[in-house]
């Protein structure tokens, strides 16, 4: 049977993740009842998102001396233009590229990179964003198209393989999608078959959209491969080094794209390609995982480099509203221009919070996964980014649909960034699933018990009941005399505290509701994520600011104000889309949104007469 997404979701969720780990700390204290039942839970949210991750005198040297460089290279040698225009990156700012080191960022020292920590490689990423074309070129070779080796690679493979990737003399790419298989990764056709003598693979099939396909001498590539288990045969997902010397790879012409033109995608196809079997990633059969974890581990970055761009916008447009007069006064003097500088700013803050939070934790030794985290300021700040962009060009009125000036190009190149490294309706779900199935399992005994009738056995607490907590609070230790979040920022930390338990009562309510079709029901699933990334990006900016105030950051209560304003604005669509989600509630358009789709999809067409029509 061909893997169905759902059953890929599953699997991804079962292999990648272990689920006794806890997943996320607002899951893990989301629902009161938790929280009762496990008064340590506030103390371990605290410890792992408060205090804010500091870099250390070694790191903070470190970025000193990286920063300056790549922004003067990215300042006067870049020209994103041309890039764009000619869509290709000149040999001479790739050679550029690879003598700053950007091709082996994480790649460690021993084997020729520079070693960055997560939290270093986002503040670079923040720069490299200032052209897409490159920011893709790099991402694609080192945030997937080496990782595997990285992450999963043995000794040998890194000796032979990571030295001439992490200075660039070799590119690299990640060749995971195929004509029929994008979203749902799990079902790839791509076969690779063990030769008789057992001595290497051969690797048949052709991948599509590969970032570098063009260019790549060693490709991650997935294809199955029969394994037997038990005397039983199963076909499997296996993760292989292939290096374009093998013979056999070839490449298609580039895709003509809106975006990121400068950046090479195109078609790969193989040729029986003779693969030897050290060049497995990992086991054999365990490809998957290998190949989520590779994206797991890269999306995070996407956080900096939005903020990046972002705040470069800001730069490029405040000029242009203190000077530009209509009406005998300056654009910023109108209120509908200043809140395009509000939101860009807030959005900004949101997403370097966000970002510097989860790297920081991914610096940690032995913290939990951060696969959610990631994929929630992945989602962020790519839909963020396109709002930013798009006002930014509004500020320039008629110039800033032109050529003359970059915005049109950051909206194109910008316009990526949901889709790819898992569309934002996948990782939608991933949020949303992997948190209510570990909900779900400390739940589950609960419901039965409430099924039968029991609700005094399931919730062991005298009077409660399965209503809405609009308006009740969980105590996290937030606020108050031990509080970790400055008095300044109290009120927003309430209203988060507000937030998470109305959160725990709601996805009580709809486990009880759906049980296991939860997965089906899409339009759930889709809130339920987005009150996930509002709470973990309310989690980011109260814990960051509240650093910035304990140690006197140059300019703190600017902070507070981007804070307090992006909780406010955070609680009141949180409480929106979770009356939504409460049984019966009138705001919930969902039974009309599905039949508006269902008529206009059986009819593959808008079917209402014209308006001018008179006859039926
Ligand atoms: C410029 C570019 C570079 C890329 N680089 C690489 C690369 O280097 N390596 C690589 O392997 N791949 C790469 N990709 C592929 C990219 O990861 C895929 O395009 C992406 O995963 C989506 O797959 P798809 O295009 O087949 O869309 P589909 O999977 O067909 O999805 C189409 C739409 O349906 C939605 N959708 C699909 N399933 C569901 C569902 N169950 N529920 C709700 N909505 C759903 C999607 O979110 C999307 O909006 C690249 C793509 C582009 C455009
Ligand atoms: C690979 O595909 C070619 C045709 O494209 C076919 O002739 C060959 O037998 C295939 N090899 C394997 C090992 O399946
Ligand atoms: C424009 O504004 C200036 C000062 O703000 C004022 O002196 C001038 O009279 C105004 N001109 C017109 C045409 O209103």
């Amino acid at each position: 049977m061909k893997p169905t997404l759902i059953f890929s979701l599953k699997c991804c969720l079962t292999t990648c993740l272990d689920l006794s780990r806890v997943i996320w700390l607002v899951f893990r204290t989301g629902s009161p009842f938790l929280c009762v039942k496990h008064m340590v839970t506030p103390v371990v949210l605290q410890a792992e998102v408060f205090p804010y991750p500091e870099v250390g005198n070694e790191e903070a040297e470190e970025i000193q001396q990286l920063v300056a460089p790549v922004e003067k290279f990215f300042a006067e040698e870049v020209d994103s233009a041309r890039i764009d225009q000619e869509a290709k990156i000149p040999p001479e700012t790739m050679n550029g590229l690879k003598e700053l080191g950007l091709f082996g960022m994480q790649v460690p020292e021993e084997y020729g990179g520079l070693g960055l920590s997560n939290t270093v490689y986002a503040r670079l990423a923040e720069i490299t964003a200032l052209d897409g074309s490159i920011a893709v070129t790099l991402a694609a070779h080192q945030a997937i198209g080496l990782k595997g080796i990285l992450i999963a690679g043995n000794e040998a493979q890194k000796n032979k393989y990571l030295p001439k990737l992490a200075s660039g003399e070799h590119i690299a790419a990640f060749c995971l999608t195929e004509p029929g298989s994008g979203s749902d990764a799990a079902s790839i056709q791509t076969r690779a078959t063990l030769s008789e003598d057992g001595t290497h693979y051969l690797i048949n099939g052709s991948k599509i959209w590969i970032s570098n396909g063009a260019t790549a001498d060693i490709m991650t590539v997935f294809a199955r491969t029969e394994v037997v288990k038990d005397g039983v045969k199963a076909d499997k997902i296996s993760a292989f080094i292939v290096e374009r010397a093998f013979g056999g790879v070839s490449s298609g012409k580039p895709e003509d794209k809106l975006g990121i033109r400068g950046s090479n995608t195109c078609e790969v196809a193989f040729d029986n390609v003779p693969v030897p079997v050290e060049n497995v990633i990992g086991e054999v059969g365990g490809g998957f995982k290998v190949a989520m974890n590779i994206l797991n581990s890269g999306r995070f970055s996407m956080g900096s480099s939005s903020a990046g761009m972002i705040k470069k916008l800001i730069e490029l447009t405040s000029e242009y509203a203190a000077t530009r007069k209509q009406f005998n006064r300056s654009l910023s003097e109108f209120g509908m221009i200043q809140e395009k500088f509000a939101l860009m700013a807030v959005n900004a803050f949101v997403m370097e919070s966000m970002a510097y939070l989860t790297a920081g934790m991914m610096d940690r030794p032995g913290l939990p996964d951060c696969s959610v985290e990631a994929a929630i300021v992945k989602i962020f700040s790519s839909e963020g980014g396109w709002i930013c962009v798009s006002e930014a060009l509004q500020v320039l009125g008629g110039l800033g649909y032109t050529k003359n000036y970059p915005f049109e190009r950051y909206v194109r190149d910008c316009r990526i960034l949901p889709i790819f490294e898992g569309t934002n309706e996948i990782l939608r779900m991933y949020i949303a699933l992997t948190g209510m199935q570990h909900a779900g399992k400390i739940l589950t005994g609960k419901i039965k018990e409430l099924k039968k009738g029991n609700i005094g056995v399931a919730f062991g607490m005298a009077g409660k009941r399965l209503k809405s907590a609009f308006g009740s609070s969980v105590d996290f230790g937030l606020t108050g005399k031990d509080g970790v979040v400055h008095p300044s920022l109290e009120e927003s930390a309430k209203k988060f505290e507000q937030n998470v338990a109305f959160f725990g009562t709601t996805v009580e309510s709809l486990l009880y509701r759906y049980g296991k079709s939860m997965v089906d029901e899409q339009l759930i699933l889709k809130r339920v994520a987005d009150v996930l990334i509002n709470l973990y990006a309310m989690t980011a900016v109260l814990s960051r600011s509240s650093r910035s105030i304990s140690i006197g950051a140059r300019n703190h209560d600017h902070e507070v104000l981007l804070a307090n304003t992006f909780c406010s604005d955070a609680y009141f669509k949180n409480n929106y889309l979770m009356t939504q989600l409460q049984k019966h509630s009138p705001e919930n358009n969902d039974a009309n949104i599905k039949k508006i789709a269902k008529e206009v999809l059986e009819n593959r067409a808008y079917i209402c007469s014209h308006p001018l029509e008179r006859t039926f």
